[in-house]
């Protein structure tokens, strides 16, 4: 028997690849005072990060034969806002921390004010990305796909769950208040990316109603995961400094209701997750991949 493909790990591969190349012609380094900002928004946006969010957005779009630069655009719009959601996370205002990808965090490698631009700068790049040509060349399609993410990312997603995650160090949440702000600081974007390869793809909104039932499914099996790494995990492979979360008083379902639990809960919500693709068949077998990779990752 021949041994099956490396489906995943050589679409990571090959996305982790594209995405650097995007950022590179993305950011070229100005000749003058600037090139400092720009560094830094190269330092955390290149060579790091598994690419999660750009990989289930060209993994979608694929469903519906979107044409792979375009998506590899959009892919790196969600990035950036990923990428500066991490610079912002890291500062010491936040969660306070010196390591990132295996590396000082922005902070640290460079100074706060510019880590706070180079996150700044990133926000915005996110936005002119996709209002590129080479992302669609239908300005309906654009719009959508600005307003998909601008929402993902402010106060009804990304920064309003950061501001629920913060406000959980002094109040007492239940389990639905938690659901929320999961839902909201790490679910947004990942639901954003799916639904940004739907865009892409033209589908109607009754067709995709069952691709953004597995994002929501994923979207919180993607932060259990990442509770369960910050109690259990290894610091070396996660590149990041690890036993935090309790310390800092942050609420998680880990927390709420023990690793053991937390742990068959994020199980059961990727089988769900893969259970709504079992309409596309085999052609859904990276997304349903994808889902199982984010419960079992240790990085
Ligand atoms: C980490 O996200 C931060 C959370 C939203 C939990 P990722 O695990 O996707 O970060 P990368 O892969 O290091 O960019
Ligand atoms: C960060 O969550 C989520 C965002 C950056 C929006 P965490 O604070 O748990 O992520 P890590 O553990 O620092 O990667
Ligand atoms: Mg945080
Ligand atoms: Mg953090
Ligand atoms: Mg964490």
């Amino acid at each position: 028997m021949t041994a099956m493909p490396d489906l995943l790990g050589e679409a990571f591969e090959r996305i982790q690849d594209e995405v650097d190349s995007a950022f590179d012609a993305f950011l070229p380094v100005p000749d003058d005072t600037r090139a400092r900002l720009v560094e830094a928004m190269r330092y955390a946006a290149i060579g790091a990060g598994k690419r999660i969010r750009p990989l289930l957005l060209v993994a979608t779009s694929e469903l519906f034969g979107v044409n792979r630069n375009a998506a590899i655009n959009a892919g790196c719009a969600v990035e950036a806002i990923h990428a500066y959601s991490l610079i912002h996370d890291d500062l010491p205002c936040m969660d306070d921390d010196d390591l990132r990808h295996g590396k000082p965090t922005v902070h640290k490698a460079f100074d706060e004010a510019t880590a706070v631009l180079a996150g700044d700068s990133l926000h915005a790049l996110a936005f002119d990305i996709l209002t590129q040509p080479d992302t669609s060349t239908d300005p309906f399609v654009r719009a959508e796909l600005v307003a998909t993410l601008a929402r993902a990312s402010g106060h009804d997603g990304m920064a309003g769950g950061q501001m629920m995650d913060i406000v959980s160090e002094q109040e007492d949440y239940d389990l639905r208040q938690i659901t929320r702000l999961q839902q909201l600081k790490t679910g947004a974007l990942l639901a954003a990316s799916v639904e940004m390869g739907l865009v892409l793809g033209r589908v109607p909104p009754e067709g995709r109603t069952h691709l953004r039932a597995y994002a929501r499914d994923i979207g919180l099996a993607f932060q259990i995961a990442d509770d369960l790494l910050d109690v259990e995990g290894d610091e070396e492979k996660a590149g990041k400094a690890l036993r935090k979360d309790d310390g800092q008083g942050k609420q998680t379902f880990v927390t709420l209701m023990g690793a053991d639990q937390a742990r068959a809960q994020a199980t059961m919500l990727v089988e769900q997750a893969g259970r709504h693709l079992s309409g596309h068949g085999e052609d859904a077998r990276l997304l349903v991949e994808l889902a199982n990779f984010i419960v079992k990752r240790d990085h």
